[in-house]
């Protein structure tokens, strides 16, 4: 098999669809196989729907036709034991962990005096902690493995303060330490930990809720602090899924500790 992660394996949370499917299709295109997860329920306290049950069942379709093999478990990243289970049962079958995308997250836009106690909660358990347990069941086998790649999902809101988003800019920051802490901690295994930084993308997320435009109608002040210097509103997908790949191949063998901004120039703003 030829390919940038040839014969590897990868897990990745929040799989059956958007950025999730985009990484799982481009890391089997390159030879991976795959263990992907996802909660495919929805949240009380967002306004956009979660992936379904079918969208898991269609990456899975979708990595199967690359000739690629896929291990799915309907699991919330919130509940370490039973992502754990999961991992645990896709690298039995699948025989070992080399790459791990930990992708999950949930997005709910509200300005600071409409965010609830469930929200803040919701979004810490699953941006910040979820990503703990994602690694935490992780390492065992990437170690075993020899050695590995995690790769982070941060955000731009993970290094700017970015109006609206109070619990999710600061667990997307607390993503930075933690990916820094864990890439030292782990390099005596040969275990990089890297973040990938997108400004706003063309998912569900996004595209199926329009509260920021209306928060921004209210405060045009806002405006500007989200507008990218290359000027486009929206990336695809797969311009993240480029960047994982690089971060999860071993191109990258000597980059820890790092983030990968595919941001359209968001950061420098
Ligand atoms: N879309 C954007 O503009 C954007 C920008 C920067 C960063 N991000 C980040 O990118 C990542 C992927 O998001 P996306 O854009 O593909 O959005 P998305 O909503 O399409 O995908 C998120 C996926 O995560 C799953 N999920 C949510 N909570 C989960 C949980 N507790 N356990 C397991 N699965 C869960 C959802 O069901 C969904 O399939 C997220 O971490 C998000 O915060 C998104």
């Amino acid at each position: 098999m030829t390919g940038r992660v040839a014969d590897k394996v990868a897990l990745i949370t929040g799989a059956a669809r958007g950025q999730g499917r985009s990484h799982a299709l481009r890391l089997a295109e390159e030879g991976a196989d795959i263990i992907a997860v996802d909660r495919c329920r929805d949240y009380d306290i967002a306004d956009y729907p979660m992936a379904t049950e079918a969208d898991l069942a269609e990456t899975a379709a979708l990595v199967k036709a690359t000739g690629r093999r896929i291990v799915t478990a309907r699991v919330d990243v919130r509940d370490a034991a039973e992502l754990k289970t999961a991992i645990d049962n896709g690298v039995g079958q699948l025989g070992r962990l080399d790459i791990v995308s930990a992708n999950a997250g949930v997005c709910v836009i509200q300005s600071w005096d409409e965010v609830t106690t469930q929200t803040w909660q919701d979004t810490i358990d699953t941006n910040l902690t979820g990503v703990w347990n994602t690694i935490t069941g992780a390492v065992p086998h990437l170690i075993a493995a020899g050695g590995g790649s995690i790769v982070c999902t941060s955000s731009n809101a993970g290094f700017k303060g970015l109006p609206f988003l109070a619990p999710y800019s600061a667990a997307k920051h607390g993503l930075v330490g933690l990916t820094k802490t864990m890439a030292n901690e782990l390099a005596p295994h040969k275990i990089r930990l890297n973040l990938v930084v997108p400004t706003a993308v063309a998912t569900p997320m996004v595209t199926q809720t329009t509260r920021l435009a209306d928060l921004l109608e209210k405060h045009p002040d806002q405006i500007a602090v989200f507008q990218n210097a290359l000027g486009v509103e929206l990336l695809d997908p797969v311009d993240i899924s480029h960047a994982v790949v690089y971060l999860a191949s071993d191109e990258s063998r000597y980059v820890t500790g790092m983030e990968l901004t595919v941001d359209a120039g968001s950061l420098i703003r």
